[in-house]
């Protein structure tokens, strides 16, 4: 049957079959190799999109306003400081003011209930930019990625996430994973595995089932044998900044290093991340950390720089994914 997605919300990967995700794939690398080729101006032409950011972004904001804008979209945006929301008007009402505005919505910020809210009183297709517990336009940019670097289809491959195997973007990838077929592996410590919630477990040992994919979480570094991919995150996501020593000391064995590269046995492995990345002592915070004490390298400078690391065109695939997303629901 024809995939037809117009309409539809994106909120999580575990919303859509196998065969939708792979439509939006397909068209991603479509629109990629369309703007290559100079060709794009109007699959969106007319609409008009909002975006609402409660937490920071960089890749993820430009990403819909690049894309929004190749195609014809006009697009506004909102951030926590600069709109009635939740303070003095309830997600109920702006949602339902926002849909009789917008063709489409984005929101990036804590609670997926509220991300759940604006798509159940708006009307219009929303798009999840990010929560607490998901942030599944990254992997589709990430599984985009992993098709033009690696030669096997998703459900031969194997990803090794190191690190804060409970955050938004391990469970992200434990949806993604299970939806196509993958082996996915946790490999961070037995504190932070035990904090994964059991409903995700049920939810994507359900889905592996019937898919064949393989889910796996491992304190032992024996896991990274046959990785095809390594990613890493951030150790103290956006808000839980207050938590960096205790993650520094149970995640620092967890470090991507050129050791964890050749754990893989495979010289073709490749290295991805969402971004930002802690890599080096560029930053504020890595800085003010480092001068605490901690050490909040996710993965060494030599790793992020290497021929292994995809990263800046990982970056670059959010925006011909998100591109592939508006299209495929409001286009
Ligand atoms: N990867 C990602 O979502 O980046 P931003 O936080 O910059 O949007
Ligand atoms: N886990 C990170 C992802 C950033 C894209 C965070 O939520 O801050």
């Amino acid at each position: 049957m024809a995939v037809n997605l117009k309409g539809r919300s994106f909120l999580t990967l575990l919303d859509f079959t196998p065969e939708e995700i792979r439509y939006m794939l397909d068209l991603a690398h479509d629109l990629k190799a369309k703007k290559r080729a100079g060709i794009c101006g109007n699959m969106l032409k007319g609409k008009n999109i909002v975006l609402l950011f409660e937490k920071t972004s960089t890749r993820t904001r430009c990403a819909f306003e690049v894309a929004a804008h190749d195609e014809g979209a006009h697009v506004t945006f909102l951030d926590s400081g600069s709109s009635q929301m939740g303070k003095k008007e309830s997600l109920e009402d702006t949602a339902k003011v926002l849909g009789r505005f917008f063709d489409g919505i984005e929101y990036r910020g804590f609670d997926q209930e509220v991300v759940e809210k604006l798509a159940q009183h708006s009307g219009v297709p929303v798009w999840n930019g990010l929560t607490d517990v998901d942030h599944p336009t990254q992997i589709l940019a990430d599984m985009l990625t992993i098709e033009e670097h690696i030669s096997k289809p998703l459900n031969k491959v194997k990803v090794v996430f190191c690190g804060d195997v409970r955050n938004n973007m391990a469970y992200a990838w434990m949806y993604g994973c299970a939806k196509m077929g993958m082996h996915f592996v946790g490999f961070g410590p037995d504190k932070l595995i035990k904090g994964i919630e059991k409903k995700v477990l049920n939810e994507v040992n359900e889905v592996a089932k019937e898919t064949g994919a393989v889910i796996e979480l491992s304190s032992k570094p024996g896991c990274l044998a046959g990785a095809d991919v390594l990613y890493s995150d951030i150790w103290a996501s956006m808000g839980e900044e207050d938590q960096i020593p205790e993650r520094v000391k149970l995640l620092t064995p967890f470090r991507i290093t050129e050791e964890t590269l050749a754990a893989t046995n495979n010289p073709d492995v490749i290295f991805l991340h969402c971004l930002p990345s802690f890599h080096d002592f560029e930053t504020t915070m890595a800085k003010t950390q480092m001068d605490l004490g901690y050490d909040i390298r996710e993965v060494t400078d030599e790793v992020f720089r290497s021929k292994h690391s995809k990263v800046f065109d990982e970056a670059e695939n959010r925006m011909h994914t998100i591109k592939a997303v508006m299209v495929a629901t409001i286009g």
